[in-house]
């Protein structure tokens, strides 16, 4: 049997009594705080000069649309697996029309593929590229994220990426899960994507650094209630980490 998805439930239900599920009030105080951190990240790198926008992992990433004025300068590349992608541009473009021109949409599976491929879908390797993503990493192998990383860390100076990330201690150390957590894990892996990994506790800016990047800013996520309930409480960050020079 498939684990409830009570945040697909919770979308036919009032806010109040959505929001008492645990489940679902966490999911939507870690969206909205992770929306809000990506998008001030993209307003400081559009006004930093940013000529290149790159949304990996962008399942049903709206902001073409949402930040049209914002990006109207910028070519925004979207990369996700070809049948989430596909299934993406037909929703979005039934219930948003088409997407704006500056749009380039990139199939690719970056646990076998490097973001290298954009280059094929007219990626300007010299021009300064913020690249954001969010609920990725956690869904990769190390080797891949670590590549995709890499590749930022390569880009031209002036690049930086905002993406959201767990810890090692949240995904290895299973037993200390509280059971909305074991029951969310479950439930990733019941659609084939598991959390498969974390940042180092403790070494995450080393990670970063051996991928050539530098912190900017870091945001430890978990909402209050849920700290409370967790023996670990914060468990991940959101973060800025631009190309070190
Ligand atoms: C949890 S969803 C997040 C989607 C979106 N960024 C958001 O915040 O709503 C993870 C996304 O990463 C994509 N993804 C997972 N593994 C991938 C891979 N190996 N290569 C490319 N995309 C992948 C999935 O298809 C999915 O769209």
């Amino acid at each position: 049997m498939l684990t409830p998805n009570t945040l697909i439930a919770a979308t036919d239900r009032a806010y109040t009594p959505a929001m008492a599920d645990l489940g679902t009030s966490r999911a939507v105080h870690y969206h909205t705080r992770r929306t809000r951190f990506v998008d001030d990240c993209l307003r400081w790198a559009v006004a930093r000069g940013v000529a290149q926008v790159v949304v990996v992992g962008a399942g049903f990433d709206s902001r073409a649309y949402r930040c049209r004025a914002l990006l109207a300068r910028t070519r925004v590349f979207e990369v996700d697996t070809p049948a989430t992608q596909s299934y993406k541009r037909r929703r979005a473009e039934a219930v948003l029309g088409a997407p704006p021109d500056n749009v380039v949409y990139v199939p690719a599976d970056l646990s076998v593929q490097s973001l290298d491929v954009l280059v094929h879908w007219g990626y300007d390797r010299s021009a300064p590229t913020f690249f954001l993503s969010e609920g990725l990493t956690m869904y990769l192998e190390e080797s891949s994220v670590r590549r995709l990383l890499q590749f930022v860390g390569d880009s031209a100076p002036g690049s930086a990426i905002a993406f959201d990330y767990w810890l090692a201690s949240r995904i290895a150390d299973a037993e200390s899960h509280d059971a909305e957590t074991v029951r969310r894990f479950a439930m990733v892996r019941e659609w084939r994507e598991p959390v498969m990994f974390g940042l180092p506790d403790g070494g995450d800016e080393e990670f970063l650094a051996e991928c050539r990047l530098a912190l900017v800013r870091r945001t430890r996520v978990g909402t209050p209630a849920a700290a409370r309930r967790s023996r670990r409480g914060h468990g991940g960050a959101l973060a800025l980490a631009i190309r070190r020079t």
